[in-house]
């Protein structure tokens, strides 16, 4: 595919004077709210109306959509991903003494919810190439406290989930697919949440469906799973003022769901928008000295969510790219298993090679449905005249 001549007309931020000073973001959420603006003032104007604003009737009509959008049964909305990976956790009676086996290198937050429940994070490192769960590693750290695995679908791309669900059936551990930055990212013709025994999806705002303040969603196609979080989520009532173990408020305000039922009827053509660009990046980037482009896979289509580079001269890169008022992104600088905050596990530097690499090497370019083609080749052209200077 050459993205050059198809890039689909999408609006942009405002003209300056000066388009070659003009400053290029990371992602641009205000251009993606222009283009819906009309349509989401009509959707605020009827929730306000309707007075249902804490988990209303709009807020099923959201979990009914995406479960469908994901190909799965269920939908349990929630207010963060970070919720929803608590919730998974919760679903399984994962505590004290519990293992749950996931990556260094994602966000904190999927060691978060392991913490919650009072389980321990056990990290196994990532492939190099796909950045994602290496299930080659992944027998040798199952022990009979391993109660659930949480491969993370890392910057869009699924994670190799077939040789993890093979892992996973032998010992009969459920798999956890850590969805929040993969809406819509396939896995051998199943779509990201429908390939473990859940999902747990983040609709921060930055995400491919993202709300207009936090969001989070539990999918699964278990019917009891899905039973059992809708009423932890709602302060673990079964029935009102009755609560029979210890619950949360984890309710998605109605107001997002009705902005995430708005979006999400825009979000294939935002993914394919991004898959363009992903396309364009490769053909304006490809073969640049020391500069490492995401790989793609035939049988896994990524959304893209961040389209990461990697060098050893990242930061040298970087600096350029800011010096040239274009904004990028490091996910993650710092894996996991070196955090503070996870000191006690007691990993040492060195421990995940190519997780450590990966967080010293990354660099995420702007990648966002709305960003230009003149965006696009300002980026590589700054890129283009940087790795002249610091190779
Ligand atoms: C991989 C991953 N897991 C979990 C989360 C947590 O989602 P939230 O920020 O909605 O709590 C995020 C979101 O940033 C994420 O990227």
């Amino acid at each position: 595919m050459t993205a050059a001549a198809t890039l689909p007309a999408v609006q942009t931020s405002q003209p300056v004077s000066d388009p070659a000073l003009e400053r290029i973001p990371l992602l641009d959420l205000r251009a993606q709210y222009h283009a819906i603006r009309d349509e989401a003032r009509a959707a605020f104007d009827m929730v306000a109306e309707s007075t249902a604003y804490a988990q209303g009737p709009v807020t099923k009509t959201f979990e009914d959509e995406y479960a469908a959008w994901c190909g799965v049964k269920e939908c349990v909305s929630v207010n963060t991903g970070t919720s929803a990976l608590h919730l998974a956790l919760r679903c399984l009676d994962i505590t004290h003494g519990d293992e749950v086996i996931t990556v260094p290198m994602t966000f904190i937050a999927t060691a978060w919810a392991i913490y919650y429940v009072g389980a321990k994070p056990v990290f196994i490192d990532i492939d190099p190439v796909r950045r994602t769960m290496d299930p080659a590693q992944l027998e040798r750290a199952i022990t009979p406290r391993t109660k659930a695995i949480i491969p993370v679908h890392l910057y869009g791309q699924t994670a190799d989930m077939a040789p993890i669900l093979d892992i996973a059936d032998t010992y009969g551990i459920p798999v956890i697919e850590d969805a929040c930055q993969a809406h819509g990212a396939m896995y051998q013709g199943r779509k990201a949440g429908a390939i473990g025994d859940m999902a747990a999806f983040s609709f921060y705002p930055g995400k491919n469906l993202g709300a207009l303040g936090e969001g989070g969603a539990m999918v699964t196609n278990n019917p009891k799973y899905a039973e059992r979080a809708r009423m932890l989520r709602n302060h673990a009532q079964p029935e009102r003022y009755f609560h029979d173990e210890v619950g949360y408020n984890y309710r998605m305000d109605s107001l997002q769901a009705a902005m995430l039922s708005l979006k999400l009827k825009h979000l294939d053509r935002w993914n394919l928008a991004r898959a363009f660009r992903a396309v364009r990046y490769k053909e304006l980037l490809e073969g640049l000295p020391g500069v490492t482009l995401p790989t793609h896979y035939p049988d896994a289509q990524s959304v893209h969510h961040c389209y990461v580079i990697e060098s050893d001269f990242r930061d040298d890169l970087r600096a350029a790219l800011t010096a040239a008022n274009i904004d990028s992104g490091l996910h993650y600088p710092v894996p996991l298993h070196l955090q503070r905050a996870c000191r006690l596990l007691g990993y040492a530097k060195g421990r995940f090679p190519h997780s450590e690499a990966l967080s010293r090497r990354c660099l995420s370019l702007p990648m966002f449905a709305e960003l230009t083609d003149d965006q696009m080749e300002r980026v590589a052209s700054t890129l283009h005249q940087a790795v002249q200077t610091v190779g």
